[in-house]
């Protein structure tokens, strides 16, 4: 569910109608809705109640600040990849001892600053780390609670890009390793083992990964013990499924159908690291048509967002629905499925203004006609849209407002041509 409808022929995120955001703050322009945010995080906080988890808002999904304030408000803490998303996530006012962080790749400086920050605990990833951490953590006579991030080698079904918790990805240590890592690290003077991490891909359509990764999960924490570790943390990840076409994704229960159970056999305390289920559906990109152009047989909407403001369709071939924000009278209301062709549309491909063929939001789309000046909603952006988003082309990123109720305001500027060669030095 979310709150974004069509009333009257016209779009409105909550109480306020697209049109009269995108004449105040321009386009392209991201527009969050404040209840559906909260909505998502609630029937996640609802559905795991049982357990009382620790949920770990994914900054990487949507980092604005001020999103990540109202998650924090709203009782997460937060899952980070980087040393910049910790700063972000202090800066948010988040507390240390409910930041977990996972990559990689982590930087003696990243490891330093979280070690400063005394943060809940590190996700561990290669043994390399392990042992540079270890070394950091030593060298400032601390102690550090790892997680021990496990490949449990089961196919998300999920795009190839996003898949992380099949055995040949980078990410996490090869099952058949982690007793040995493990067992040198009972009575470990710096580091503490408290915890297993598995984040298996996203988005995820079924439960079965959870299922079969838990299977395996719960008797290597067992073990874990046995060797003489306090296991006391179980974190799953995130990757939780959203409505991108109609109404695919599974609910929040019935994830927690199948992890609860295994978290209350395990006796841990959960931690989840939600990002996309959250803020997915609660964000539209909305742009306004530049031209409509026929070439080689087909019919381009050139409109004024790219592949530098919402890069899925081209990374990922991810599917969004789009729609005019105001349709013309006589179109019915969209297909379920967005794709089905309905009396007055036509086939086109949606595209942007970069320099490249790769550029383009929709193809193949049957799609009401539009003009000049229209405005265009691209639905379900919330996440990885401005995350990801880029200055490629020279251009500028683009505005963020959240929407509350009948109230609205800018949570990010637009960029200036200043703010593209600010960081740039003269020779
Ligand atoms: C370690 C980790 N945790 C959490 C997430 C968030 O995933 P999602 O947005 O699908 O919930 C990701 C995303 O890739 C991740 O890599």
């Amino acid at each position: 569910m979310d709150h974004f409808h069509y009333a009257g022929h016209a779009l409105y995120c909550e109480g306020v109608p697209i049109a009269e955001l995108a004449a105040t703050y321009g386009t392209p322009l991201f527009v969050y809705s404040k209840k559906t945010l909260l909505h998502h995080l609630h029937q996640l906080q609802r559905a795991f109640a049982a357990v009382e988890p620790l949920i770990c808002y994914s900054i990487k999904t949507n980092p604005n600040l001020a999103i990540c304030r109202l998650m924090r408000e709203n009782g997460t803490g937060f899952d980070v990849t980087s040393g910049g998303e910790l700063f972000r996530a202090l800066q948010a006012g988040g507390a240390p001892e409910r930041i977990v962080f996972a990559g990689v790749g982590k930087t003696d400086r990243e490891m330093v600053e979280a070690l400063d920050a005394n943060i809940l605990m590190f996700n561990v990833e290669s043994e390399g780390e392990l042992a540079a951490l270890s070394e950091l953590t030593a060298g400032r006579h601390q102690s550090v609670r790892i997680a021990l991030r496990v490949n449990p080698d089961v196919d998300p079904k999920t795009h190839a890009k996003t898949t992380t918790g099949k055995r040949g990805t980078k990410f996490g240590l090869d099952w058949e390793r982690v007793e040995k890592i493990a067992a040198a690290l009972v009575k470990h003077r710096h580091v503490e083992l408290v915890g297993i991490h598995m984040h298996l891909g996203s988005p995820i359509y079924s439960t079965e990964p959870y299922r079969a990764a838990l299977e395996r999960a719960v008797p290597l924490i067992e073990t874990l013990r046995r060797q003489g570790h306090d296991l006391r943390y179980l974190n799953m990840g995130g990757g939780f499924g959203i409505h991108y076409r109609k109404q695919e994704a599974l609910s929040a229960d019935t994830f927690a159908g199948v992890i609860v159970p295994a978290v209350q056999e395990a006796r841990c305390r959960l931690i989840l690291e939600p990002g996309r289920f959250i803020v997915g559906n609660a964000g539209i990109l909305v742009s306004r048509v530049l031209y409509v152009k026929d070439s080689g047989g087909k019919r381009f909407v050139i409109q004024d967002a790219a592949m530098n403001d919402l890069i899925r369709p081209t990374l990922y071939d991810a599917f969004h629905r789009i729609w005019p924000v105001e349709p013309p009278a006589e179109v019915p209301a969209p297909p379920e499925d967005y794709e089905t062709p309905l009396p007055h549309t036509q086939l086109v491909d949606i595209v942007g203004p970069v320099c490249e063929s790769g550029d383009f939001l929709a193809r193949d789309r049957w799609f009401p006609e539009v003009k000049r000046g229209d405005l265009v909603a691209i639905f379900s952006a919330g996440a990885y849209g401005m995350a990801m988003s880029s200055n490629y082309n020279g251009r500028c990123r683009v505005a963020e407002v959240l929407v509350d109720g009948d109230k609205h305001r800018l949570i990010r500027r637009r960029e200036t041509y200043q703010d593209l060669i600010r960081p740039e030095l003269e020779v």
